[in-house]
Order: structure tokens, then sequence, then C-alpha cells
């Protein structure tokens, strides 16, 4: 029998990292209850140390899931332990997830400690931490550029202390898969009782190396892969869980391990990603990307149809694809509406916020006849946004355009209920709304990033656009869904604008 492959989801933490990722207690239960639907065995809900938001998130998140572990990570100090100790404590399974860092540079100019106060600090850590659980997880921070015979004895040391996973994470993406799969198994071959943990990966993709040193370290014994939803982290992100779970799925010649995935939800779960943290996925992402079972090319279409296995590895709707169905429409009732949201993982927090929802639902089903799970789960991201952190409000807009004329557009918009009118001309009808929005609201920030992407096929679709705000050394992500892309590049502006003022500050764990 082969062995298990424990997938470790980290979206909601190591994702959350990425400027402009951070979600709100609301958004993080609903990818929660669809990391647990879709079966990932360990699901990291943030660093509940790091504020009391995350406290709360963490903690939300650990009362309702019932069929994963819930984790949160922690510092190797008390105070951090105690915390993750705290919020994880409704779970059915909690883990906590402590680290420190263990390479010569990490040691000297971050933590200024020797590294014996280092190994001290790992073993304090991983006893205290056992006082509350007994699913204890470590990491030696940035164990990729640490020295083997420190890494070994750091090892050796926590799993003495009761460690059940030890995870050995390339924090800076550098590595070259061969080099990581050796040293997975190096440790594996020298750490005493090596064979009572399980040994896990965490990949960082700086030089999109993620997913190969994740593999590689799978093919050498890993049995836990840490990764997130469409490889969202830091920097260049984490190692992909699409990818990951799909290369053992399709090559079970090559691994001697599987995972439990419900891999029909993947895509699902790529598109509430995106949605919540307003992080486009690439055309050509491997698995969720638009592009990636479309055959352009004549002569591949050709032969995809005398025969699929020419041209394709996987059966897009094994990975979810096929969801795109059509779902609701005009005449469905609130009834309905609400049990496809149920079907959807989507809870909303009171009947109110359905009532609203609804209303919603009614005014795009007036615009699009067909409306798709994708088309409710942008319509529920912009609800949520909105009702979390309201200072703005679009009220109304009109833009005109053309070919012999200069764009211009005429916004209202609603501050804290009361209405300011604007207008403004523009480059084009979008630049013409953002100037307008900008002339009321003044809030002097830099747009860093601008995306639209058809949320379904065929022109009626909805854009959702996601607008990238900063100002001050904050970046915010605001995303809006309409049929029209304007009024959607406006939603997404005030969205951007209302997270801009909300105070949703966490202090950063690698720091
Ligand atoms: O990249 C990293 O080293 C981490 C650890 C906290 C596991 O995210
Ligand atoms: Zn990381």
């Amino acid at each position: 029998m082969k062995d298990k492959l424990i997938i470790f989801d980290t979206t909601m933490r190591d994702g959350e990292q990425s400027p402009g990722a951070s979600m709100t207690k609301e958004e993080k239960l609903r990818i929660a209850r669809h990391l647990e639907r879709m079966r990932v065995d360990v699901i990291e809900a943030g660093f509940a140390a790091s504020s009391p938001g995350d406290f709360d998130a963490v903690q939300a998140v650990a009362a309702i899931v019932k069929d994963s572990t819930v984790c949160s990570l922690a510092r190797a100090n008390d105070r951090d332990i105690s915390r993750a100790a705290e919020a994880i404590r409704p779970a059915k399974q909690g883990r906590i997830h402590t680290f420190i860092a263990t390479s010569p540079i990490h040691m000297e100019k971050k933590l200024r400690m020797t590294p014996e106060q280092v190994l001290a600090e790992a073993v304090n850590a991983v006893r205290f931490a056992r006082k509350f659980a007994d699913d204890i997880e470590f990491s030696p921070e940035d164990a990729g550029r640490s020295e083997i015979d420190f890494l070994c004895r750091v090892l050796e040391a926590v799993i003495k202390e009761g460690a059940k996973t030890v995870n050995i994470p390339d924090t800076v993406g550098y590595t070259m898969p061969e080099q990581f799969g050796g040293l997975i198994r190096t440790l594996r071959e020298r750490v005493p009782n090596s064979d009572k943990v399980v040994w896990s990966v965490h990949c960082h993709n700086d030089l999109g190396l993620a997913v190969a040193n994740s593999l590689a370290a799978v093919m050498n014994g890993a049995r836990q892969v840490e990764c997130t939803v469409n490889g969202l982290g830091e920097r260049a992100g984490n190692a992909s869980l699409e990818e990951i779970v799909m290369a053992v799925r399709t090559r079970q010649d090559v691994f001697m391990c599987d995972t439990r995935l419900d891999t029909t939800q993947i895509v699902p779960a790529s598109r509430l990603v995106s949605g919540i943290t307003g992080f486009p996925v690439q055309p050509n992402k491997a698995i969720v990307g638009a592009n990636a079972f479309a055959h352009e090319a004549g002569i591949h279409q050709d032969g995809a149809l005398k025969s699929r296995e020419t041209y394709e590895i996987m059966r897009a709707q094994d990975v979810g694809w096929s969801a795109n169905k059509l779902v609701l429409g005009k005449h469905s009732g609130r009834n309905a509406f609400k049990q496809r949201l149920k079907e959807l993982g989507i809870e909303l927090e009171s009947e109110d916020a359905y009532n609203k929802a609804f209303q919603r639902f009614k005014d795009l089903a007036d615009k699009k006849h067909e409306i798709f799970d994708e088309d409710l789960q942008a319509l529920i991201s912009d609800e949520a946004d909105v009702a979390a952190t309201e200072l703005w409000r679009l009220v109304s807009m009109q833009q005109e355009s053309g070919t012999s004329k200069r764009p211009q557009a005429k916004i209202v918009l609603s501050e804290s209920g009361a209405e300011r009118p604007a207008a403004s001309e523009g480059d084009g009808p979008v630049d013409a709304t953002f100037k307008a929005i900008e002339s009321v609201a003044k809030s002097g920030a830099e747009l860093l990033l601008y995306s639209v992407n058809a949320v379904t096929q065929g022109t009626e679709s909805q854009g959702e656009v996601t607008v990238r705000l900063a100002k001050g050394g904050r970046i915010v992500n605001g995303v809006g869904a309409d049929t029209d892309i304007v009024v959607a590049s406006a939603k997404a502006y005030v969205n951007a604008l209302n997270k801009l003022q909300s105070r949703m500050e966490r202090i950063n764990p690698q720091m």
C-alpha cells in the first residue's frame, strides 16, 4: 500500500503574508470550509499572536472545521505559543507550529543569537508547546541555507522533546531540486529517531523551483508538503497546492505516496482565493489557469479530438473545470439561492446579509440571464468586502467615451452615508472614473496594479477587477465584479480605499 502524503495548506498564513492579501475573519472561514471540503489534511489558519484579528480568525476556523487539523503558527517564545494554543483550543484536531531560524545569516543578523541559544530556544519552545497539545510541528527557518551538522543537532533535540512533524523550509527559495531532495535524504538518515516523525517541506518560489523542490523532497521521503492555493505567498509565493497534488496524482508511477484530496474542488478553490485576495491567476498557470486545458493550435485540437490522451495528461473535470455550469437564473427564488451558496460552502453571518446578497443576485440576473457558480462567488466576495470595511460606497456612476471624444466620468460616492458627487476627464473611461473617485476621496494612494479578468466565458461575463493601492508602506488589493467593467473597476477602487482606511495591521512572524 502507498504512503499517505499529508497536504498542509498555508494559504491563510504564508499566503496572507503577500502584500495586499490580508483576509477578514469571514473570508478565512469561507476558505477554511472549502479547504475542508477539498479534504486538505492540515489548515494553517494564521499566526494567532500577530494581532487580535488574527487570533479571532484562527479561533473561528478551529471552531468550525472538523475533518482537517487546524494549526496556528507561533515563534519560539512562550507568548506566541500560548496565544496559538488558546486559538486552536476549540479544534477537534489542533496543531501548534513553532519555528526559529537556524541559518548563520538569520541567527547572526536577524535573531542576534548564537547557535547554542537558538538550540536552547527551539527545545524550550517544543517543550512548552507540548504542555498544550500533542500535535507539535517544528520548523528550522531557512533550513535550506543552514549548516547540516547544526540542523541535525536541532532536529534531534526537538524530536526528543516530542515534536511530531519536522518541517524543512527553503525560506528564500534558494535550493536546487537535487540538492533539496538530498538534504531530506541526509536528514532522514542522520537524525536519530527520524522514523518517529513526519518529514515535511515548505518551499518558496523565488527561483521558480518551489514545486520541483517539494517533489524532489517527496521522492526522498518527505510525507507532508506545505503549499498554498494558486501558489500564493511571500514574494514569488509558495509551492502551489494544485501543482503538487496533481503531479503526485498523475505520476503515480513515480511517487510512492498519494493524497486524500478531492481534486474536483481545486478550480473552485483557486477562484475563491483569487476573488478574496485580489491576486489574479495568470492564464497559462498550470492546472488552474484559464488556458490550462485549452487547445489553441489546430494540430493540437485535431489530436485531442481524435484521442484526448494525445495532448492531455489530466482531465479538466478531474480538477473541477466542469463546475462552470448554469446554476441559477432570473426566476430562481431566495431558497434556491441560499441552497446553492450552502453547496458552495458559503455561509453568511445573518439573514440581513442573505437578503442583501439575494438583492445583488437579482440585480445581476436582470443584466445577465445565466448565472454560474463563479458569478455567485464573485458576487459574495463583493458583498462581504463592502460589508466588512465600509467608509466609501459607490452610489452611482456614468461615463462617456468614444473614438472622437475625451472620456468623461461622473460619480456619486457616499462617505459614511453623505453623498459626494464628482466628475473628471481621463485618458480612458477607467482613468476618468478613478480620477473622479480620487477627487472626492483624496487618498493620495499610488496605483500599483490594475487587472481585469472575465469571471465566466462569453462577452456577457462579469468582469472581475483587481486594484492594488499603496500608501504609507501599506499595500491593499480591492476587488469588484460587474457585467460593466468600468463599474467593476470603480467598485474595486472603492473597495481598496475602504481597506486602506481600515486597520488590519499585524506583525509579520518572520521579520
Ligand atoms: O518560509 C518559512 O520559513 C516559513 C516558516 C515560518 C515555516 O514560512
Ligand atoms: Zn514560508
